[in-house]
């Protein structure tokens, strides 16, 4: 083994430590297990201890750790490039760019790849500039989430009360660009306790008012999570979506489906033709890559793209080594995975759901494919959220081998997001797992 690798993968917990006082985090926490290496949907610690990773390491890992057939993709690919700048030709960009625009909805087939969610948000922010005037102010929903770079904090809900406080992503507001923002149609909550089929008209005529009369010019570009992950896996009504579909069509303005991470995740490789409804632009990032950095976004041939005098350009936008991987990947999703992962998705859904009548602390389970979400309330009328409670599920799983997502505006939704190759008999594992941990948690 190379010696840098035998130096790094003998330090021990001493040495990480001391190491670590060199590392400034601006998200995620401390304080977990070392993860050492993984394989499939399980990783094991340095301790040697395994989990299964129901957060497939922010939801990017579709296909577990260490994926043979990537792997060997990886070994083939990088012994004749790794990057390339995207200033030179070079052909898995173009068999990438035209494999997304044959998949995507039609229409939607141009594609621009970049570093990651925030500067893809922005890509589709500046290509909204470019396509609609008079216009200033994007919109976006109720605790959306869209990055936390400078041009798409301001979008997410860290910028916002909604979680209870002020954090993060406010500081840096005086940097950033104000968003308007509309009603979420959130059906399991609402503000007037309304039915669900009300609560969406609500926010529909609440959207028409904003654009008519809280926003100077058209509204520059709307941005849509069709599941709103970091708000608390809210799956976003159909009726909803397409009503947004119409309002912007009537307001003349452009719908960005923020698809970063819904692709393929959903058991569908868009949530465009998840929800039969058509954006202008798709943006892409976390799993694209089959767990290295891609993102991209893909736009409507009615729209001015791009033009290439530096308005859009970065270093690593043209990672070759992604883009193979990339290609492999939905090769893979195409026969087989995307259908295990509608399958599987639907058997966790289904058990837990069953739960619920065992514990009724489960509010809600909220189910698309492997994009699970379970909400934890107090009782199922009043719904307080059992903020304190869902941590401690979170932590017993840690302790039972199983890693969930914890999330939510509220922090009461356990996220269940393995990687999409799962199998029956690790469905059955996490699902043991999780209602040992809510045993211990709620009725010890
Ligand atoms: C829906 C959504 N949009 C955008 C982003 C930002 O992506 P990145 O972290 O790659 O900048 C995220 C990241 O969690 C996300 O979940």
């Amino acid at each position: 083994m190379d010696k840098i690798l035998q130096e790094i993968y003998a330090l021990d917990k001493t040495q990480i430590e001391e190491c670590a006082k060199h590392v400034m985090l601006g998200g995620g926490t401390r304080g977990g297990p070392v993860l050492a290496r993984g394989k499939g949907v399980r990783v094991w610690d340095t301790d040697g201890r395994d989990y299964i990773d129901c957060t497939s390491q922010s939801w990017a890992l579709y296909l577990g750790y260490a994926n043979d057939e990537i792997n060997q993709v990886i070994r083939e690919h990088i012994e004749s490039m790794t990057h390339i700048h995207q200033g030179f030709d070079n052909k898995p960009r173009f068999y990438l760019a035209n494999k997304l625009a044959q998949l995507a909805p039609e229409g939607l087939n141009r594609v621009s790849f970049t570093v990651g969610g925030g500067p893809a948000i922005e890509a589709a922010m500046k290509i909204c500039a470019k396509n609609v005037s008079p216009s200033r102010d994007f919109v976006c929903l109720y605790d959306s989430y869209h990055g936390t770079t400078l041009g798409s904090m301001g979008a997410s809900w860290i910028s916002t009360h909604s979680c209870g406080k002020y954090i993060g992503g406010s500081r840096f507001l005086p940097l950033t660009r104000p968003f308007i923002r509309i009603p979420n149609a959130y059906t399991y909550r609402n503000p007037f306790n309304v039915d669900a089929e009300t609560y969406i008209d609500m926010c529909l005529t609440m959207t028409r008012e904003t654009f008519e009369r809280g926003i100077a010019g058209k509204p520059a570009g709307v941005i849509v999570e069709c599941i709103q992950a970091s708000a608390g896996q809210i799956i976003l009504p159909k009726r909803y979506l397409q009503g947004l579909r119409k309002l912007c069509d009537e307001f003349e303005t452009l719908l960005v489906f923020d698809e970063i991470q819904t692709f393929g995740r959903i058991g569908e490789m868009f949530a465009a033709d998840y929800f039969s409804v058509k954006p202008d632009i798709i943006v892409l990032g976390k799993g694209l890559g089959a767990g290295l950095p891609l993102a991209a976004i893909i736009i409507s041939d009615k729209l001015k793209g791009f033009d290439p005098d530096t308005e859009e350009l970065h270093t690593f936008a043209n990672p070759t080594l992604s883009m193979v991987t990339a290609a492999k990947q939905l090769a893979m999703l195409e026969v087989g995975i995307l259908e295990n992962c509608r399958k599987m998705g639907l058997y966790l859904g289904e058990h837990l759901k069953a739960m619920m009548e065992k514990y009724p602390e489960i509010g809600d389970v909220r189910q698309a494919g492997l994009h699970i979400g379970v909400e934890f309330v107090k009782d199922p009328k009043g719904k307080e959220p059992l903020e304190k409670e869902t941590m401690a599920i979170r932590d017993a799983g840690m302790k039972n081998g199983v890693i969930f997502g914890l999330g939510g505006v509220r922090k009461n939704v356990l996220k269940i997001k393995p990687p999409l190759i799962v199998n029956k008999t690790e469905c059955d594992e996490i699902l043991e797992k999780l209602e040992k941990s809510v045993y211990t948690v709620l009725r010890k």
